[in-house]
C-alpha cells in the first residue's frame, strides 16, 4: 500500500499543505526544527489516529488554530481510498471513505505504517511501557479487535483501581464488587495476553533471521515474553485463566493494602536476548541498534504475510545514523517494495542506488518545495 496525496491544515507548524508522492522513495532534507518530523508525524497519525510522541492530541494543533486536519489518498489493493482525521478542542473525528468511524477500531488497520526513528532505540533500552505500546500498536493495526479489547481492559482497570483505593481508605466498602471486576478484567486479560503470544511467535520468526543477517550471522536474537503472572506461551486459555485466577486471590490483601491492581497486561513487558544476554542490562549501543531495527524490518515482513501488502515505512532521522552494511541491508530489503520516507538534514552520507530515483523535498519553515 502507499500513500499518493497528503494534505495538512493547521498541522504543527503547517498552516497548508498538499503534496503528491512517489510510491518508492521520498526523501524530505531540512535543517533543524523546519517540520521534518512534523510531516512524518502527520502520515503515522493518519494511519493510528494518534501521535507517535504525544499523548496529548491538542499539541497537534497550529498554535493559531482552532482545528488540525491530516487528509491522505491511499492506494491499497489497487484500490484508492480517502482517510482524514481532525483534531479540534472537543476531540478527534476520523473517517474513512468520508464517513465517521465511532470505533477507533473501525479506523486503525486501513493504512500501515511502521516508523523507525532515533527514539525507537528507547524500545529496548526504556521503560516496559514502552515496548507495551510497541506491542499494543503493532497487534492492533494487524488486528483492530484487539484495540477494541485493550480498550475495555483498561476501562475496567481503571474501575477496579478505583475501587481498591475506596477499599484501601474503608474496608467495609464493596467487595462483591470487587469480585465483579476481577471476573471482568480476568476475561480481558486473558484475551490480550493470549493475542500478544500469537504475536510474538509471529514477530520471533520474522525478527532472528533479520538480525542474523543484519549481524553477519553473528548475533541471535530470542524475544520472551515477560509476565506478572505465572503464564506461558504453550498454555490454552483456560489453564491461563486458571492462573491467573489464582494469583488474584493470592494477592487480593495486597492489592487492597496498595489500592491498585499489581498484576496484568498492564505490567507485563518484553525482553530481548542477544546471544543469550540481556540486551538492555548488557547490550552495546551498536546491539541495541540493531535489535531495534530488526523489530521493525520484522514488523514490516510480518504485516505484509498477515495484511498481504507492505505497510508504509517511515525513517526519520535514522537512515545517517546507521553504519554502511545497515543501511545498505535496509535499503535493500525495501527497496521496490515498501513506500518509504526518509528525512534527514543532508543527502551526504546516505549512498545508494535506491535514492537514485527518489522523490525530493525540502522543509523550510513549515512549507516543503518538490524538487523533483
Ligand atoms: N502545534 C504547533 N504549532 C506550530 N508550530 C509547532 C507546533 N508544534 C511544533 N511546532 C514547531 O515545529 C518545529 C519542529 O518541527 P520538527 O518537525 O520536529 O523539526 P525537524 O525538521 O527537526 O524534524 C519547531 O519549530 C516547533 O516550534
Ligand atoms: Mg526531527
Amino acid at each position: 500500500m502507499y500513500i499518493h496525496e497528503l494534505s495538512l491544515r493547521s498541522f504543527r507548524n503547517y498552516e497548508q499543505l498538499s503534496l503528491t508522492f512517489d510510491h518508492t522513495i521520498n526523501v524530505i532534507i531540512g535543517e533543524n526544527a523546519q517540520g521534518k518530523t512534523n510531516l512524518m508525524e502527520a502520515i503515522y497519525t493518519l494511519a493510528f489516529t494518534r501521535s507517535h510522541r504525544t499523548p496529548r492530541d491538542k499539541e497537534l494543533i497550529h498554535w493559531d488554530a482552532e482545528y488540525a486536519k491530516i487528509k491522505g489518498s491511499i492506494y491499497k489493493r489497487n484500490r484508492r481510498f480517502p482517510l482524514e482525521i481532525i483534531f479540534s478542542k472537543k476531540g478527534k473525528k476520523a473517517k474513512l471513505n468520508h464517513i465517521e468511524q465511532k470505533r477507533l477500531s473501525d479506523y486503525i488497520g486501513a493504512l500501515n505504517v511502521v516508523m523507525f526513528a532515533p527514539e525507537d532505540l528507547h524500545l529496548v533500552k526504556g521503560s516496559p511501557q514502552v515496548r507495551r505500546r510497541f506491542i499494543d500498536m503493532e497487534i492492533g493495526q494487524i488486528q483492530p479487535r484487539y484495540i477494541y479489547h485493550l480498550g475495555q481492559y483498561q476501562k475496567v482497570l481503571r474501575q477496579r483501581n478505583h475501587l481498591l483505593k475506596e477499599l484501601q481508605r474503608k474496608p467495609s466498602a464493596d467487595r462483591t464488587m470487587l469480585g465483579v471486576l476481577t471476573d471482568q478484567l480476568i476475561e480481558h486479560a486473558v484475551t490480550l495476553v493470549d493475542r500478544r503470544f500469537k504475536f510474538l511467535q509471529l514477530l520471533r520468526s520474522w525478527a532472528a533471521p533479520i538480525h542474523e543477517g543484519i549481524s553477519r550471522k553473528l548475533e541471535n536474537l530470542e524475544i520472551t515474553y515477560d509476565s506478572s503472572v505465572k503464564v506461558s506461551e504453550d498454555m490454552d486459555l483456560a489453564t491461563i485463566k486458571i492462573n491467573y485466577e489464582e494469583k488474584f486471590r493470592e494477592i487480593e490483601s495486597k492489592e487492597i493494602e496498595r489500592g491498585t491492581t499489581l498484576v496484568g497486561p498492564h505490567r507485563d513487558d518484553l525482553i530481548f536476548y542477544v546471544n543469550g544476554k540481556d540486551v538492555q542490562t548488557y547490550g552495546s549501543q551498536g546491539q541495541q541498534r540493531t535489535t531495534a531495527l530488526s523489530l521493525k524490518l520484522a514488523e514490516i515482513e510480518l504485516i505484509h504475510s498477515e495484511v498481504g501488502e507492505y505497510p508504509i515505512l517511515l525513517l526519520d532521522d535514522v537512515l545517517s545514523e546507521l553504519d554502511d552494511f545497515r543501511q545498505s541491508h535496509l535499503l535493500h530489503t525495501i527497496q521496490g517494495k515498501v513506500q518509504t520516507f526518509v528525512s534527514t538534514t543532508s543527502i551526504e552520507g546516505i549512498e545508494h542506488d535506491a535514492l537514485k530515483e527518489a522523490e525530493i523535498f525540502r522543509v523550510i519553515n513549515g512549507t516543503v518545495e518538490n524538487q523533483k
